[in-house]
């Protein structure tokens, strides 16, 4: 289904712990659109988004342990990107809690989780991986 995201090989990090999160969290994603997308019942899309937003959690923060252990340059910027979509996930799941799964809701979460987080693998922990590799 177009709407998921997909997993390919080009988008490996070349760092195997950040890969393997990375495959549970666009799982995590692919959940939430299915429960939007599906309206399916209130306590199960909140679930989903809380489900999410623990992996989210986690992967950051292993992402964050290993930028300051290596000192990564970019470490700061790439971090406010990280606490950017946390902050937005929690928006968009009060968002659902006021209004359900509106047009509105499932455009947003198509384009500041799925979007932004593919965007974000393919850009910005591209660039850490290399570093991380080097
Ligand atoms: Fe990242």
């Amino acid at each position: 289904m177009g709407m998921h995201l997909e997993w390919t090989s080009n988008l490996s990090v070349g760092v195997q712990e950040i890969d393997s999160q990375h495959r549970e969290l666009f799982k995590r994603i692919n959940s939430l659109l299915d429960a939007t997308n599906e309206d399916m019942e209130s306590e199960v899309v909140n679930d989903t988004f809380d489900f999410l937003q623990e992996y989210v959690l986690h992967h950051f923060t292993a992402e964050q342990n290993l930028m300051l252990t290596r000192k990564y340059p970019q470490s700061d910027e790439h971090m406010l990107l990280h606490n950017g979509f946390i902050r937005d996930i929690y928006r968009l799941q009060d968002k659902y809690e006021k209004d359900g799964a509106t047009p509105e809701l499932l455009e947003a979460i198509k384009s500041r989780i799925s979007e932004w987080f593919l965007e974000h693998v393919t850009v910005r922990d591209k660039a850490l991986g290399e570093f991380l590799k080097s």
